[in-house]
């Protein structure tokens, strides 16, 4: 969602913001903007790419050793080249850009134009500033007092910069709810809404905390207090990104990029956690939460998007292995309907980004009720890893395709030794089933190596369906969330209309819209209900519908009828999701590079949700 980045310093601004917001697409916007100050203000904006924004500014002015740049996902206001950020004040002498939303907005705008300001777009972030300038202007103060005076006016989220054009030697910063790190080179700043522009200048960073404004200076010190006046002490802490890591390396697209990676990921998930020829399995980050498992009457998992998924998985996994009761919320469900919350229940909210505002949300009812949070983010230091407490990050790497890959498959890894160190000291699984996980887990990565050499294979098969209009996913107990996965992928990516559905329910429903236009792609792998799924796939071929399915190797019962098989390795059922999700990401990632998609970014979408 909406990207953030500033510099103050001795350097050219200008080719650190679009470097930086380059960096950022990856979030998903809509328009984009900079604004850079050297005696002038000049402000850039447009709808579109940061592309767009460049060959827009083709030969303009874009000196200034400060400045402020934004990719915007539009909420309040179409995405059109006005509402586009930064957004000026009513004098045009203060700028600003915002993530987050100002529920209040329409309130203080109609007091404002009361008051005679005028306002050109149909964003909350411009009545904000205008709200600054008025307080400044009112009471004569300086640019930071009155940024923190709004501050405590307004109700909502954010993440600002505020740039004012009679002091180009300070930048303002506040957040609340949207994130916000800050990068401290020498002599120089570096602001952003994640560390992706800031990693290549400088390792010293300090993550801003919610109703904490940063006072960023030209030369001298970062100062930071909370909109309450109380000031605070950075604290700056090295970063843990390489830049390699959020490059394409010589993949046409980072989604590919990453669905490549995910043998590394998986292991890098279970690195010091698992040692399968001593037994052992340990995540520290749980280890002094672990009674609280122990005396759970109730898990809760809450996420969003494919961590709902992965949730999903969890659900199988924790019933089977722990035999604790689990429930599997959307978080925006959860949150808003009065749900019931027992201190013994343990919560798992799952999310790559760590922001997502609505499990953020979720979380905190969750904590307000005396529940114990349990993290299981990708994103260090996130704002849902430090709202929980306690937690393990899944460790797959940053992600940068706005579809989820590699990190719903370190999240069901996480899962999974979650659940069997939890059933292992709740004595709920046998010793020998333990030990054969175990050594089962391990052999995962290997696996998937083995699918990734399908890739042609699965091209092929892409091939023959990129013009569907419709496609369904039937899976069944752990496949089941990986048919809403892999229909969830190829709706995001390709923008065909996708289905995932529990194989035996498609009788209910989904059936009627069986013709030979409809491809169904089906996890039919070995397990517990492959005779039944075998039986549904016959009641497709019967209504003519075109069956693609993933099987295990060898598997020649299920070629015969259906129109192309996927064979991929067997493994035990509980894994099977770890290995099956691949071949549809493949496929998904295939048909929307030849309906001419943009796969990394795809429209509408945003990578890290940070609005409810
Ligand atoms: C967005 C992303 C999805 C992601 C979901 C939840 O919709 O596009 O890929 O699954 O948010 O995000 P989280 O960061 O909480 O896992």
């Amino acid at each position: 969602m909406c990207g953030i980045v500033a510099y103050i310093g001795d350097r050219k601004a200008y080719p650190i913001l679009v470097k930086g917001l380059h960096r950022l697409e990856y979030r998903g916007y809509d328009s984009a903007g900079v604004a850079m100050l050297n005696g002038n203000l000049n402000v850039y904006k447009c709808k579109g790419k940061v592309s767009d924004l460049e060959k827009f500014i083709g030969d303009g002015t874009t000196d200034g050793t400060i400045g402020i740049g934004h990719t915007r996902w539009a909420t309040h206001g179409v995405p059109n080249d006005v509402n586009a950020h930064p957004h000026y004040s009513e004098s045009k002498n203060l700028v600003i850009i915002h993530n987050g939303i100002i529920e209040n907005y329409a309130a203080i705008k109609a007091e404002l134009k009361k008051r005679g300001h005028t306002f050109l777009s149909d964003t909350d972030t411009e009545v904000l500033i205008h709200l600054i300038e008025e307080i400044q202007k009112n009471d004569s103060l300086k640019l930071g007092e009155a940024v923190r005076q709004a501050l405590n006016q307004v109700v909502g989220a954010y993440a600002i910069v505020v740039m004012s054009k009679s002091n180009p030697d300070e930048l303002v910063a506040a957040k609340k709810g949207s994130p916000m790190v800050i990068g401290i080179g020498k002599g120089e700043f570096f602001i952003a809404s994640d560390a992706t522009p800031i990693v290549e200048y400088t390792k010293n960073v300090v993550y801003l905390e919610d109703e904490e404004i940063a006072f960023i200076p030209r030369n001298g010190e970062l100062k930071i207090k909370t909109i309450k006046n109380r000031p605070k002490t950075p604290s700056v802490q090295a970063l843990e990104l390489n830049l390699e890591a959020i490059e394409k390396g010589g993949y046409d697209h980072f989604m590919l990029k990453e669905i490549y990676e995910q043998p590394r990921s998986i292991k890098d998930s279970m690195r010091g956690r698992l040692n399968a020829e001593k037994g052992i399995v340990n995540l520290g980050g749980i280890a002094e939460y672990e009674q609280k498992f122990l005396n759970a009457k109730r898990i809760i998992f809450i996420a969003c998007g494919t961590s709902w998924h992965a949730g999903l998985v969890g659900e199988y996994l924790f019933e089977d292995l722990t035999r604790i009761p689990v429930e599997v919320e959307y978080a925006s469900e959860f949150r808003y309907r009065n749900p019931i919350i027992y201190e013994d229940d343990v919560v798992i909210a799952i999310s790559q980004s760590g922001e997502t505002a609505d499990t953020l949300a979720a979380i905190e009812l969750a904590k307000s009720k005396g529940a114990t949070i349990v993290g299981i983010c990708n994103v260090v230091g996130s704002s849902i890893a430090r709202a929980t407490h306690a937690g393990s990050y899944t460790h797959a790497g940053p992600e940068i395709g706005v579809a989820s890959t590699k990190a719903f498959t370190a999240q069901v890894t996480v899962l999974t030794l979650m659940a069997l160190r939890i059933a292992q000291r709740k004595g709920t699984i046998s010793s020998t089933r333990f030990h054969q996980l175990l050594s089962e887990l391990e052999s995962i990565p290997a696996k998937i190596e083995k699918v990734l050499k399908l890739n042609e294979q699965i091209k092929t098969i892409a091939s023959k369906y990129k013009d569907s209009s419709n496609a369904l996913y039937l899976g069944r107990g752990f496949t089941f969330p990986v048919a809403l996965e892999g229909a969830l992928k190829l709706k995001e990516i390709s923008y065909i209309h996708a289905e995932g559905y529990p194989a035996a329910e498609m009788k209910h429903g989904p059936i009627a819209l069986i013709d030979e236009e409809m491809p169904v792609f089906v996890i039919a792998t070995k397990g517990g209900s492959y005779e039944k799924v075998v039986s549904n796939i016959q009641e497709v071929k019967a209504r003519k519908g075109k069956i693609i399915a993933i099987v295990s190797e060898g598997d020649e019962h299920v070629k015969e009828m259906a129109d192309y098989t996927i064979e991929i390795p067997e493994t035990d059922e509980i894994l099977v999701p770890l290995v099956s999700v691949v071949p549809l990401q493949l496929l998904s990632y295939h048909v929307a590079v030849m309906r001419g998609c943009n796969v990394d970014q795809p429209r509408n979408l945003a990578k890290s949700v940070t609005v409810e």
